[in-house]
């Protein structure tokens, strides 16, 4: 095979070039390396990405199935994301993850790679790192981690996070519970437990067939998570030799599947964001619309936090995402293919449902249609979502006064300010969080309630944001507002006391405001300084070059492909 091999352009010949790859990466490994498929496992694992410190374990068990599939490992520590550690926040770098790890992968003699992450933005940014260089890739999710408990309660990370704040806000618990209860919010190794974006990417990411069928949800501890890394590791062995390449089999299909599974899991937001952009890469035709004709329809049938009440490690013990995928086998697509070669529904046959109240059969769902709704109108031109299923079914259509934040900052400053006029028919504004005004787009879309409110009983209301939200959280928010105030989107123009009309049926969002009167409108200076430019580095770029959320938020220059080719030896 060695013949073939993309590593024998560095490998092989006799030059001094060759003899100078060859000559350094002879450290113990077996003297005809040069000749075996190179797979780099492109590891997300750190300190400060605590989800997935664990990943050097499982990179061990891939070392070992590379080695046993006649392959070389090759480890590559790739750039981490935490995304509770990273300000102003990990958005803001997947696309430069994507890119720093796309260009190692280029640069260096590596014929396939196994992709490891877990944490909100990595799985992300490893797909469409592999999807832009184009070489045998499969991914191994680092899993979620098993259910802390606090008080007989069951944790679910982010959601309950969310949901204990709250309750000190609105004087339920006191500080010191809320504080005792963080030393059981996160149990094991592994990523949150709930159906956040973690979760949600592993298991997007195994129905476009990325991962080998029923290894994504397996919880970080469990050992059946090391013995599939082993058979992973083998497994891109064979993928080289096949070269079954991320555009080989990723098609417009899989997407479909990942539409129809995000949905029936009840999963994060965040991934509308995320497959748009690896599909970008791909140069597949995946639009926004997509979600909404695909999704829309079909069945809630995951009860997992935010949506519902289990946790992952509940959702494997219940028979897995496969068990999921088996019950909407009619909407998947049969054609789309996985890394195994072989269609996504062939892998269902052998899934079942061992806990009904987890995994809800097809014919009793916890909601008849579960996926994300996609707005247009006067308020957003270009597109904003909406997760039905977490938000109040009463306020689905409602009509309401704006309350206008022009940051992040401004509504902590405001929100509980006793003279704030809001009451619980307002609609919530937050404008400056989409990609360029942040800039990255924070998850803050699911802003907090007025304490006043909050104090009232008040738990939800209507809430408009050009930001992302956490897959781990809940409530009536659009989000993903197109194009952002930043970029010039009538939600800059927002001023307190307008009528805003949500209908989510007619998948509409409407600001009631004359386009005459919007002409005499000028952005405040609050909201123009918050979108002051960044003067360099990164920031700087990002902020040139990122594209609005209805195309996945990717950077200008780097959708689509350039493949694995580089053009010039190491000189
Ligand atoms: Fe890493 Fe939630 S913080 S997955």
């Amino acid at each position: 095979m060695s013949g073939s091999l993309r590593s024998s352009q560095w490998y092989s010949g006799d030059d001094r070039n060759a003899y100078i790859h060859r000559a350094w990466m002879r450290r113990g490994v077996p003297g005809d390396f040069s000749g075996r498929p190179q797979i780099a496992i492109a590891n997300t694992a750190s300190d400060l990405t605590p989800c997935n410190a664990h990943l050097n374990e499982v990179a061990q068990s891939v070392r070992n199935g590379v080695y046993e599939g006649g392959g070389i490992p090759l480890e590559l520590p790739v750039v981490s994301l935490g995304e509770t550690q990273v300000r102003p926040t990990a958005m803001l770098w997947r696309n430069m993850a994507a890119m720093a790890t796309e260009e190692m992968l280029r640069a260096n003699p590596i014929d396939g790679v196994v992709l490891l992450g877990g944490c909100d933005k990595t799985i992300p940014a490893l797909l469409m790192a592999a999807a832009s260089v184009d070489l045998p890739a499969i991914v191994v999710p680092g899993g979620p981690m098993l259910t802390g408990h606090f008080r007989g309660r069951p944790l679910g990370c982010g959601t309950d996070v969310w949901r204990l704040s709250e309750e000190v806000r609105a004087g339920e618990i006191d500080e010191s519970e809320f504080r005792r209860s963080e030393s059981s919010m996160i149990r094991s190794k592994g990523h949150c437990n709930t159906m956040g974006t973690a979760s949600t990417m592993a298991l997007v990411a195994e129905a476009l067939g990325t991962v080998l069928p029923g290894l994504a949800g397996t919880p970080a501890p469990d050992a059946r998570l090391l013995e599939a890394a082993h058979d992973s590791g083998r497994f891109a062995v064979e993928l080289v030799a096949e070269g079954r390449t991320p555009s080989s089999f990723l098609t417009k299909a899989s997407f479909h599947n990942a539409i129809v599974a995000l949905a029936a899991i009840g999963g994060s937001t965040n991934a509308v964001v995320h497959l748009l952009a690896i599909a970008g890469r791909l140069g597949v035709d995946l639009t926004l619309d997509d979600f909404d004709r695909i999704g829309a329809d079909v069945p809630l049938l995951v009860n997992l936090l935010p949506a519902g009440v289990h946790l992952m490690d509940d959702l494997h013990r219940a028979g897995g995402f496969l068990a999921v995928l088996r019950e909407v086998k009619d909407l998947l697509d049969p054609s789309a293919l996985t890394i195994t070669g072989r269609p996504l529904v062939d892998h269902l046959d052998d899934a079942r449902i061992w806990d009904a109240d987890v995994i809800t059969p097809r014919d009793s769902p916890l909601q008849p249609s579960a996926g994300i709704a996609v707005l247009r109108g006067s308020l957003a031109p270009g597109g904003a979502i909406i997760k039905p299923a977490a938000a109040s079914p009463r306020l689905l259509k409602h009509r309401g006064r704006a309350v206008v934040f022009s940051s992040i900052e401004d509504l902590h400053a405001r929100l509980d300010d006793p003279g704030l006029v809001v009451d619980e028919d307002s609609v919530l504004v937050l404008r400056g969080c989409g990609p360029k005004g942040y800039p990255g787009m924070p998850e803050v879309s699911n802003m907090p309630l007025p304490r006043k409110l909050l104090e009232r009983g008040v738990r939800d209301m209507v809430r408009i944001c050009d930001g992302r939200m956490s897959g781990t959280a809940y409530g009536t928010v659009v989000l993903h507002v197109t194009p952002e105030a930043a970029a010039g989107g009538p939600l800059a123009l927002v001023r307190d006391g307008d009528w805003i009309s949500l209908d989510v049926r007619a998948r509409r969002l409407d600001l009631e405001v004359s386009e005459a009167e919007l002409a005499t409108r000028v952005v405040d200076a609050e909201t123009s300084d918050g979108f002051a430019k960044p003067r360099r580095g990164w920031e700087r770029l990002y902020v040139d070059h990122v594209q609005q959320a209805d195309t996945g938020a990717d950077l200008d220059f780097l959708v689509g492909s350039s493949g694995p080719a580089v053009s010039r030896e190491s000189h």
